[in-house]
């Protein structure tokens, strides 16, 4: 059976980041096809253009691990209604030298967990943005803006109860979305 490999990207580098819990969360919806690995995006160093053509350790990194994989997997924070910077700072990373971009042509799936009420859709809409000049593929429905509250999570860290099925249906569109797109 075919593997399908899935870059995820965690746009908060807190330690008990709700963001990374909901990315853990959601692997594990997923069929054994397909397995999840997050990249470390909090040791890249801040883009600057004039290293293109000498980039640190941690940035030929990202960019392998993006160019391996069959889909990505965006789970963002939302900081001043968009994205926080070192979530940005990532995508600048892998999007150069011009011309080099490991983004192009990936599919991918965009999630958010915020505190608030609109549980990240402004920080979501910017990354969409973002991503559509950089040629990715956004799964566009379902949206998924989620409210990080009691409940969210069960003990175990798995997708509780509350909201377990919707996201189990975002998962099977979003397995549907990165086979379609690996045809
Ligand atoms: C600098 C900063 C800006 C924030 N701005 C927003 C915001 O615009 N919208 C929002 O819903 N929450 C905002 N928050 C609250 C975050 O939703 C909250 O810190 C959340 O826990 C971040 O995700 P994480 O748990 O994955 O780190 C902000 C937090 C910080 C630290």
């Amino acid at each position: 059976m075919r593997q399908y490999q899935v870059a995820v990207i965690v746009g908060s580098l807190r330690r008990d980041s709700f963001n990374r819990k909901l990315a853990s969360a959601m692997a594990r919806l997923a069929p054994s096809d397909f397995s999840f690995k997050q990249v470390q995006i909090g040791d890249l160093p801040l883009y600057n253009q004039d290293d293109d053509a000498n980039p640190a350790e941690s940035v030929k990194r990202l960019k392998a691990e993006i160019t391996a994989a069959d889909g990505l997997l965006f789970v963002t924070a939302e900081y001043n209604r968009s994205i926080p910077g070192v979530l940005k700072n990532a995508i600048d990373h892998a999007s150069r030298p011009y011309g080099q971009s490991a983004w192009s042509g990936k599919a991918a799936g965009v999630l958010g967990a915020s505190i608030g009420a609109i549980g990240t859709s402004m920080a979501q809409q910017h990354l969409r943005n973002i991503l559509a000049y950089l040629d990715v593929a956004t799964l566009g429905q379902p949206e998924a803006f989620i409210h990080a509250k009691d409940g969210l999570f069960d003990e175990a860290g798995n997708i509780g109860e509350s909201s377990k099925k919707f996201l189990q249906g975002w998962m099977d569109q979003y397995v549907a979305w990165v086979k379609k797109h690996a045809a």
